[in-house]
């Protein structure tokens, strides 16, 4: 069977198991313009058998080297072990810095040291369960507003339910704010200002700043009023039980000290771009293999059933999910959210016995590394079941990173997992995805992972 939107063919292999949608890589037989032009228009299917074969690829790049890292020991020594002598790139400063220069996604050294101990308690296993019921409260009213006879972008829908979750866990119910504005403004934030474009990969001076579209320029000047905004009015009636007022009140446990007022903007900006678009792509994905797998819907479904009934998934059921679970892991396994960490280093070293010079750049590529044959069985086939028959499949320094690595890994993890999973179960088990014949989308990196074009479906109600 063929297919419009991909460039591969094949949708099962010889066994009649489901090949999702990926990048078809490059022969290794394609001319310099072919390749670079391949990559710059979707950088993950700019690589040949080379990066799927070997664990670290150099190439040249203006006078020093890029190498490009697909294995789970190289990945390791750069954003763990050795993580000391590594930054983020300036491709990551220009596309992150308009938004958020002083938030803990962009800063360095020890600024961000002193976020991240500020910031991590935030994400704690105690503030998780006070903020589950919120989730619960913003999928109701999801699944009031669902109608089965629109056909609906799941990409969207799912931007939509994450932002109303993220706004609702950080903000609260704060008085006068418009939350549909500042959704606005994120969405423009993200698909406009924070889209990579071929232009991004010229190791510009950093003094040259980043040109962007007018509307993308108001939505950032809009997103920064309105965190300013709503920092001023927790400062006039401060509450106790949302992410905001935990930030503002959050300190270095060591020093005492706080967050700067810019710092603690620039975080909430962050956390609104970094968590609510990966979230969402992860259910949008998620729920894309599951309406083009019955068989994987029917066993959400029973799971669900037999744990919850027809109640909403509460914090203490996670655990009795096994499976459900196993499918947002194989999701991210196959299309994980940030599909490709960068960073620069600025102190010699050695990685796979290559000598690494200051000044050089890495491309650390989980797409690629999650669905290479030395490190996964069949690795282009959707199977959920190969997380429950090896639980060491997501141990420490696994071929598995789809929330990065080291230090710098994923400080919201915990609630994403959380989010995505409490969604995926209720949505799974109360309706059926109904995806348009021949559904299959083309991954397409602009930063994140999105399904080129989104995902057509309807959802309907059967419960
Ligand atoms: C499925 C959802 C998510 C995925 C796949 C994801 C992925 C990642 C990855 C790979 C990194 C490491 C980047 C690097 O090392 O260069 C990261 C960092 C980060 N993420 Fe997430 N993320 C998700 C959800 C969230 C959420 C919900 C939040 C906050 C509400 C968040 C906030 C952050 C922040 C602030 C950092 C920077 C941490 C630091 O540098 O110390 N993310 N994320």
């Amino acid at each position: 069977m063929t297919n419009s939107h991909s460039n591969i063919s094949a949708r099962y292999d010889g066994q009649g198991r489901f090949i999702p949608p990926h990048a078809k890589p490059l022969t290794g037989r394609e001319g310099f313009i072919k390749r670079t032009w391949t990559f710059l228009r979707n950088p993950i299917e700019g690589f040949g058998p080379m990066a799927y074969n070997q664990p670290i690829v150099s190439v040249p790049n203006f006078g020093k080297k890029l190498h490009v890292i697909t294995d789970p020991e190289g990945m390791m020594a750069v954003l763990a072990k050795e993580a000391d002598k590594f930054t983020k790139t300036a491709i990551d400063a220009r596309i992150l810095g308009p938004a958020t220069k002083e938030g803990l996604l962009s800063v360095h050294g020890e600024q961000w040291k002193r976020q991240r101990k500020s910031v991590a308690p935030l994400f704690r296993k105690r503030h998780m369960e006070d903020l589950a019921p919120l989730i619960t409260q913003v999928l109701q009213s999801f699944c009031e507003k669902v109608d089965a006879e629109r056909e609906l972008d799941l990409n969207a829908a799912m931007a939509e339910l994450t932002f109303d979750v993220l706004a609702k866990a950080l903000l609260g119910n704060p008085k006068g704010l418009d939350k549909d504005r500042l959704k606005f403004a994120t969405r423009n934030v993200v698909t406009s200002a924070g889209t990579l474009r071929p232009d991004d990969l010229i190791p510009w001076p950093r003094w040259v700043p980043r040109p962007i579209l007018p509307k993308g320029a108001a939505a950032l000047r809009r997103l920064k009023r309105a965190a300013d905004a709503l920092l001023a009015e927790r400062a006039k009636h401060p509450v106790e039980d949302d992410l905001i007022s935990l930030l503002i009140a959050a300190k270095d446990p060591k020093t005492g000290e706080g967050l700067s007022p810019r710092e603690q903007r620039d975080n909430i900006i962050g956390f609104f771009i970094a968590g609510h678009e990966t979230t969402a792509l992860t259910l949008t994905w998620a729920l894309y293999l599951v309406g083009s797998h019955q068989e994987t819907a029917e066993r959400i479904r029973r799971e669900v059933l037999s744990v919850c009934g027809k109640d909403f998934v509460r914090y203490g059921d996670m655990s009795s999910l096994p499976f459900t679970q196993a499918v947002i892991d194989e999701t991210m396994r196959l299309y994980p959210p940030a599909p490709m960490l960068n960073r620069e280093c600025h102190e010699e070293t050695e990685i796979h016995g290559r000598k690494i010079e200051a000044g050089d750049t890495f491309l650390l590529c989980n797409y690629v590394m999650h669905r290479t044959e030395r490190l996964w069985e069949n690795p282009l086939t959707f199977d959920p079941d190969r997380f429950l028959r090896d639980p060491t499949l997501k141990s420490k320094g696994s071929a598995f990173m789809p929330f990065g690595a080291g230090p710098r890994i994923c400080v919201g993890a915990a609630f994403a997992t959380m989010e995505a999973l409490m969604a995926l179960a209720t949505l799974v088990r109360d309706y059926e995805i109904e995806l348009p014949e021949g559904c299959y989308p083309r991954p397409l990196m602009t930063v994140t992972l999105r399904p080129e074009g989104g995902v057509p479906a309807r959802l309907i109600r059967i419960r």
